[in-house]
């Protein structure tokens, strides 16, 4: 097994930063890396935010809180990332930037550093194809928002090692997560089950069954969700979940993936969701308010 002592964090959005931010709350030292500096800069001043509030909540010391966020470093390049013996990647969820990530960092990694894609849905074989080496290669997918979820999904590739997975076992363990195992399929187990469920609200939101709002209390409270889908689907990102049902429609070839027209013209319009401001809901008011 690979002792891991340092993590690289690739992207600092919402999910690399939750991710280097789990790492460091469990001791790692993380490389916390993104295009240029100023993006990885504000990647760990989100996570310095999220700090402050569970100190002030008296969930955390101030003391613990400062030695977490002292062992993160941002940086502008990947060149850093040489030091780490685990890379997690997390960045745009879209195939060519994925393989160019892996194509420039994998020369740099150590004989026995791991390489780790959080995709949501891409298959790891076939991202394996860019990585140095496909044995220590893996899928490790965590959820949104990461310090709140308790789980991540290892996706073995064909060619992933029993080695890798269990170095990645005692790496979600120390985090304080729970691991599900799924082989390499298209959405894995939870994407495959969730996005047809957040298409097909989006589908009904678009043939006039209802409303935003209906739609999103039916599911909450007629299925005891914490969210209505399209609450959740702006919380994903709608160009997120458009890329997923796309990896799912291409992989699988079954028209069922399809995804709905609206949630096509939502991101064609640069509604994204939470992150742009706007989706299903607005969100630049104090409450959000639904768009439809
Ligand atoms: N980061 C860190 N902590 C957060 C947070 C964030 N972004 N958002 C909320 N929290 C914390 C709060 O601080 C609070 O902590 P506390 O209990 O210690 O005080 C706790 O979560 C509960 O938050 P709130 O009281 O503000 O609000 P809710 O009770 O509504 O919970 C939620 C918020 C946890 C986000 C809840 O609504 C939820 O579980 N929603 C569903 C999330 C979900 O399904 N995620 C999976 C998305 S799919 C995915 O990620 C896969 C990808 O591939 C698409």
């Amino acid at each position: 097994m690979t002792d891991i002592r340092t993590v690289g964090v690739i992207g600092a959005g919402q999910m690399g930063a939750g991710i280097a931010q789990v790492a460091a709350q469990a001791g790692y030292d993380v490389i916390l890396s993104d295009i240029d500096l100023p993006r990885a800069e504000k990647g760990k001043a989100g996570i310095a935010k999220l700090l402050a509030r569970a100190v002030e909540k008296e969930k955390m010391t101030q003391a613990d809180a400062d030695a977490a966020l002292g062992r993160i470093e941002a940086v502008g390049d990947i060149a850093p990332l040489a030091r780490a013996q685990l890379v997690i990647e997390a960045a745009t969820e879209r195939e060519d930037i994925k393989r160019t990530i892996f194509g420039n960092v994998g020369p740099l990694l150590a004989k026995d550093a791991i390489l780790a894609s959080n995709t949501s849905s891409i298959p790891i074989t076939r991202l394996a194809q860019a990585a140095p080496d496909a044995a220590r290669f893996v899928g490790v997918h965590f959820f949104n928002p990461v310090p709140v979820m308790g789980l991540i999904e290892v996706i073995r590739g064909l060619g992933t090692s029993p080695e890798t997975v269990a170095t990645i076992e005692a790496f979600a363990q120390r985090l304080g997560k729970v691991v599900v195992h799924a082989f390499d399929a298209p959405g894995f187990i939870v994407n495959r089950v969730l996005m047809p469920m957040l298409n097909e609200a989006i589908f009904a939101l678009g043939e006039g069954v209802a409303g935003v709002v209906d739609i999103d209390t039916g599911i909450r409270l007629g299925l005891n969700h914490p969210m209505g889908p399209l609450t959740l689907a702006d919380f994903v990102g709608l160009d997120t979940c458009l890329e997923i049902c796309k990896v799912l429609l291409t992989s699988t070839g079954d028209p069922k993936y399809r995804p709905a027209p609206l949630l096509v013209k939502y991101v064609e319009a640069g509604w994204y969701g939470r992150k742009t401001g706007k989706g299903f809901y607005d969100y630049s008011g104090p409450e959000p308010v639904p768009t439809r």
